[in-house]
């Protein structure tokens, strides 16, 4: 038996993902996944931090703790609720919670907070943590990281393929069908980060289910122009993003250019169709021969935004990882179990031709769960 665990929590700050994941078959075997949510008071403190950018060093040390338990405590429950003994699992990969990533800055780095030395202890389960450093050391963007578990699994010699994932921020992973051409993917933009934050705005729900806000307002096409003209969605790939860059801030400042009044809904609307014109023009820009698009991330749930999807590439047929047999939910908890389980058979976990790194690494950092002999 190969069991890993995969835990991933993103920039929606939506709850804990946890895979529990079975290696030892061609492919790979969802045993159990489960998402809990946030403490509450935890939740905010993130969403204080990451979106400031400040705290005080304490503050900091605090929440990485506090998290460490967080995501110990839900790697617990599901092991109980599984009836798992820890002693069966080979490792966990923890993501951590990214509070700052900064590709660009003189010194490239990207800060995950979730203290692995908590987990490791409390599970007593080797944890493998600090999946991106060695990457920007090495020159890459530190993201996106999926696209060789993307590769792994999805990869088809039939069709060319994408993988869309729309979490928070929104990344694609391009699989040609001859292996010959290297697999490429970046991040796109915006995924539901503008979404879930602007609707936060408006209602006292976290994100609009199903698109039912967005779906009577109306895109305003100046309004769409000048989203999509910015720097980021034009830049050309490698790149990677972060909610440092896309939060109300950003929205703030676009609407204040926009100078002139617009519906909150409609705001809603574009915002959405914003999101899934930077993703299809990224396609279509890269992967203009891709015959299947695959969505996962919580965006796969939001049927407007599906839609808008669909209608931009007509050409292509988009669905959801669920045709490919993983619910789009578990992809990316999936992923951070399948990295675990590279850095155990010391497998570089990194695609160069993704992050723009120098070479293939293995990536993270070992927290052993071992007791002193
Ligand atoms: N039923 C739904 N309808 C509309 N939107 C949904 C629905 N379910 C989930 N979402 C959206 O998906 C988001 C969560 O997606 P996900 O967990 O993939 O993102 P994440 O945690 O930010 O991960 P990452 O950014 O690392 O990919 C929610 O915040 C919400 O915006
Ligand atoms: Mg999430």
């Amino acid at each position: 038996m190969a069991l890993y665990i995969g835990v991933m929590s993103g920039t929606s700050l939506d709850g804990i993902d946890i895979a529990l994941v079975d290696f030892s078959q061609q492919g790979m075997k969802l045993r159990a996944a489960e998402t809990y949510p946030f403490d509450e008071q935890l939740r905010r403190d993130l969403v204080a931090l990451i979106d400031s950018g400040r705290c005080h060093l304490q503050q900091l040390g605090q929440l990485d703790m506090a998290l460490g338990h967080a995501y110990a405590d839900a790697i617990n429950q599901l092991l109980a609720e599984t009836q798992t003994p820890a002693e069966n699992i080979e490792a966990i990969g923890c993501h951590g919670q990214t509070v700052y990533h900064a590709p660009e800055a003189a010194f490239p780095f990207s800060m995950q907070i979730g203290n692995a030395h908590v987990i490791a202890e409390k599970t007593g389960i080797d944890t493998v943590a600090d999946f991106r450093q060695r990457d920007m050391l090495l020159g890459g963007q530190g993201a996106p990281l999926v696209p060789a578990f993307h590769q792994a699994l999805f990869h088809s010699q039939k069709h060319d393929r994408v993988i869309a994932n729309i979490g928070g921020i929104g990344n694609i992973t391009i699989l040609p069908a001859d292996t010959e051409t290297p697999v490429s993917g970046f991040d796109t933009g915006p995924g539901n980060v503008l979404l879930d934050q602007w609707y936060q705005q408006h209602h006292r729900d976290l994100y609009d289910e199903n698109g039912q806000w967005a779906r009577d307002g109306e895109v305003d096409e100046d309004f769409l122009q000048l989203l999509l003209a910015d720097p980021f969605l034009q830049q050309p790939a490698p790149k990677s993003t972060g909610r440092e860059y896309f939060n109300l801030n950003w929205l703030t400042q676009k609407l204040a250019e926009l100078d002139k009044p617009i519906k909150a809904r409609s705001v809603q609307k574009t915002l959405l169709q914003m999101t899934a014109t930077s993703i299809a023009q990224a396609i279509q820009h890269y992967a203009a021969q891709t015959d299947e698009v695959f969505v996962c991330g919580g965006g796969a749930h939001n049927e407007v935004l599906m839609q808008t999807l669909r209608d931009k590439l007509p050409e292509m047929q988009v669905s959801t990882t669920s045709t490919l047999g993983l619910a789009p939910d578990w992809v990316e908890a999936c992923a951070f179990a399948w990295l675990a389980q590279q850095f155990t058979l010391h497998q570089p976990g990194n695609l160069p031709a993704v992050t723009g790194a120098s070479r293939a690494a293995i990536l993270g950092a070992l927290y052993s769960s071992s007791e002193a002999s």
